[in-house]
């Protein structure tokens, strides 16, 4: 649980944002290497990785699970792993702070394997949906001992004795239900398999691959995938490199857009098709996001990205481009708000069971700081101006991105915004407000 102090931040209109900026690695990938560097055979190395507390909490559970870790620099860390099937049962409860993809996966991985371990989180953890998960495992052979009422945290779990391969229909577009799936698969002999009727994030089988077991990717409908594991393979220690995540890259792109006269660049972020829709959603809107320097590095394809600030118009975000922009939402938002005319962003069903309600918490958030916007259904709906009013204190809910997406709304608007609690930044993007800062904002 996490009992940090409150830390309240107000952010100003300021002149133009200018220079490069290394935003932190991309989180998805740093929890996946950390377990997939658990559970290989031998001595993997990472460089680049994301030392957020999100991750830093998966890498405490991997060590309790019996792996070894060393940082041997910044963002360098080297892993030892048990081998697949080898984790030990963890002495005290696992801790995953504020991180669902952190305690999803290793649900995942534990539940595959004859343990048993107690899940816990931070409060907000404490509220998220878990029997998306726990389903799947329990067909698996998994058994929940004991849980909170509705599945929540903290969550008793014993692993299979042996594991069993499933062919699994996600519910929900989610890589964190199809990454759970998998991990445990990997302990169960023969083939499992997950079909997802939209596409989410790839990095569980990229990696996973990478580490050489043996995944198949094949496509299913119109957007969806059928992705099949091998069971119980060696895995290989392969070195990662962790790209610059697009998720965070997002604050101060976004950031460069809406403020007059900036030009900033983002170097290595990661361009992952199944990642880049706010990209995609931005240029619809008329933004100047030039890519340069396109390359591809350890499986990922990368760029750097020089934005110039630029006029935006409202668009209408089709809800099957969802998944490749699911953490997005909140800084599209407020780009909205700087639009000319109308955004319509459709099918955000899923944003309400996020790090907090991000539907309702941004909604408030725009209402607070003078935006006309609503909610119909799980469509949101802004209705932007060219310069949005600000003044406001928005309420974040233990949200990194509810956070971060409201500062960067305060350097553009008339008014400061003020937000109650930046603690959670840490989760995801330690670095964000000096970042930011020397880019030229004005946080105070
Ligand atoms: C993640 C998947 C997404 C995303 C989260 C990271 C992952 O969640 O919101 O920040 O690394 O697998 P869902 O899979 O629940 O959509």
């Amino acid at each position: 649980m996490n009992h940090a102090p409150v830390r309240p931040l107000t952010a100003r209109r300021t002149g133009p944002l200018r220079g490069r900026a290394r935003v932190p690695g991309d989180k998805s990938i740093s929890h996946r290497a950390l377990i997939f560097g658990a559970l290989a055979v031998g001595k993997t190395t990472v460089t680049g990785l994301l030392e957020g507390e999100d991750v830093l909490n998966t890498a405490k559970a991997m060590q309790a699970l019996g792996a070894t870790m060393e940082r041997t620099g910044e963002g360098a860390w080297s892993i030892h792993g048990v081998g697949v099937g080898g984790f030990a049962a963890p002495r005290e409860p696992l801790d995953f702070g504020n991180s669902g993809t952190g305690c999803r996966l290793v649900m995942g991985a534990v539940a595959g394997c004859p343990i048993a371990a107690t899940f816990d989180g931070d409060g907000s953890l404490r509220k998220r949906p878990m029997r998306r998960i726990l389903d799947p495992l329990a067909q698996m052979g998994a058994k929940t001992e004991e849980s909170a009422e509705g599945g929540r945290l903290p969550i008793r779990l014993q692993g299979a004795r042996d594991a069993i391969p499933i062919v699994y229909r996600t519910p929900v577009a989610s890589a964190q239900i199809k990454s759970a799936v998998l991990l445990a698969g990997l302990n169960a002999p023969g083939e499992t398999t997950v079909i997802e009727s939209e596409a989410s994030r790839d990095h569980t089988e990229r990696l996973l691959t990478h580490f050489g077991a043996t995944v198949v990717t094949e496509p299913d409908g119109k957007h969806g995938r059928r992705i099949t594991l091998t069971g119980q393979p060696e895995l290989t220690p392969a070195p990662v490199t962790v790209p610059a995540d697009p998720s965070s890259a997002a604050f101060p792109l976004v950031a460069a857009l809406l403020v007059p006269g900036s030009e900033v660049i983002l170097e290595n972020i990661m361009m992952n098709p199944l990642r880049i829709g706010l990209i995609t959603t931005l240029r619809e809107m008329g933004a100047s996001i030039d890519v340069v320097n396109a390359r591809s590095e350890g499986g990922e394809d990368m760029a750097d990205l020089r934005v110039t600030a630029s006029p935006l118009r409202g668009v209408d975000v089709p809800a099957d481009r969802a998944p490749s922009m699911i953490d997005e939402y909140p800084v599209l938002a407020v780009a909205a708000a700087f639009a000319q005319g109308t955004t319509r962003m459709r099918g955000l069903q899923e944003l309400r069971v996020k790090e907090s309600d991000r539907l309702a918490a941004v909604l408030d958030g725009l209402h607070a700081n003078g935006v006309t916007c609503a909610i119909e259904g799980d469509d949101l709906i802004v209705e932007g101006a060219a310069r949005a009013a600000g003044g406001g204190t928005v309420a974040t809910h233990m949200d990194h991105r509810i956070a971060m997406a409201f500062l960067v709304m305060g350097l553009a608007s008339e008014k400061p915004v003020a937000v109650d609690d930046t603690t959670f930044i840490a989760t995801s993007f330690p670095d964000f407000t000096p970042m930011m800062t020397r880019l030229g904002a004005d946080f105070s």
